[in-house]
């Protein structure tokens, strides 16, 4: 077929790539060309168009670009995840974090845990949130829990709603967990409703000024492994956004290989177990 030859001239290349960043933040080099052309053929082909020029006219001009968006964020993110991923953080986030936030708590006849997840790709790490507040019978102990939950890509979203996952994404969770929060049919493992309920999924982009103002009065923010898809500018917009959805005192983690280094020094690092998380102060 014609359309599988399809080559993206570098002036198209240099378009695309705007669009991208400008909306996302994402960042494809010049050497991901090729990437990039892989990742848009099948929205070349779906939209019926003859080439990639063709697309970057769509994006911009046709009356339907905004409902084409949503497809072409799915086509240029990677949802990586799995439940419990890096296991030393979540070592971290229960004996360091969320054992702050209990005993500041004790006292009080009110007491509420918010946690953002975002970008929460298709629900493991939201949900590993959920479960341990439910292990920590936190909701029994009086305490209300809100984890808000989005993503750019919005299939990944459907999934996450979903909650119905295979091996892979499972491979590091206690087995105790498995048995109590899934039910097991087969090679599939269905998160149960209890642990669905305490978490609310949207769309969101962490570049939106506008749409991050939404979101205020966290007490634990979860950002992993997205800074890695952006340059320094866009870094450091998204964690000023994220600085501001935490309450003083509130806690940052980022990916185990990501860091605020350059970025910001806004917060102070803490070190829990060779895991590092930052303290808005
Ligand atoms: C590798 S996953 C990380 C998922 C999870 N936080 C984890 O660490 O396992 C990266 C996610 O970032 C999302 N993403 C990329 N740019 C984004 C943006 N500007 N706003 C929100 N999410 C974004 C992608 O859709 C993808 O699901």
């Amino acid at each position: 077929m014609e359309e599988k030859n399809l080559q993206m001239s570098m002036g198209t290349f240099a378009k695309l790539r705007d669009i991208i960043y400008e909306k996302s933040g994402i960042y494809f080099a010049e050497n991901k060309k090729y990437l990039l052309e892989n990742r848009l053929l099948q929205r070349v082909q779906e939209r019926n168009l003859k080439s990639f020029e063709e697309y970057h006219y769509f994006l911009k001009y046709d009356s339907r670009r905004s409902q084409e968006y949503p497809f072409l964020y799915d086509s240029v993110t990677t949802n990586e995840t799995s439940f419990f991923r890096n296991p030393q953080q979540w070592e971290a986030f229960e004996s360091y974090v969320l054992k702050e936030i209990i005993s500041s708590g004790k006292d009080r006849i009110s007491k509420s845990l918010k946690i953002l997840s975002l970008p929460s790709s298709t629900g493991e790490e939201p949900y590993t949130l959920s479960m341990i507040c439910l292990e920590k019978k936190l909701p029994d102990l009086g305490w209300n829990i809100e984890i808000r939950a989005g993503d750019l890509s919005e299939s990944a979203l459907a999934s996450a709603r979903k909650g119905v996952y295979g091996k892979n994404s499972v491979r590091n969770t206690p087995p105790h967990y498995l048995n109590k929060y899934f039910h097991i049919s087969g090679e599939n493992y269905a998160i149960k409703n209890e642990v669905k309920q305490l978490v609310r999924f949207e769309v969101m982009n962490l570049v939106d000024a506008g749409k991050m103002q939404l979101y205020r009065n966290f007490d634990v923010c979860f950002c992993r492994n997205v800074l890695i898809y952006f340059d320094e500018k866009v870094k450091r917009k998204v964690v000023s956004h994220l600085y501001d959805t935490l309450k003083p005192n509130g806690h940052l983690f980022l990916g185990h290989s990501e860091s605020l280094h350059n970025i910001s020094r806004a917060f102070r690092l803490v070190n829990f177990s060779r895991s590092p998380i930052y303290k808005k102060e």
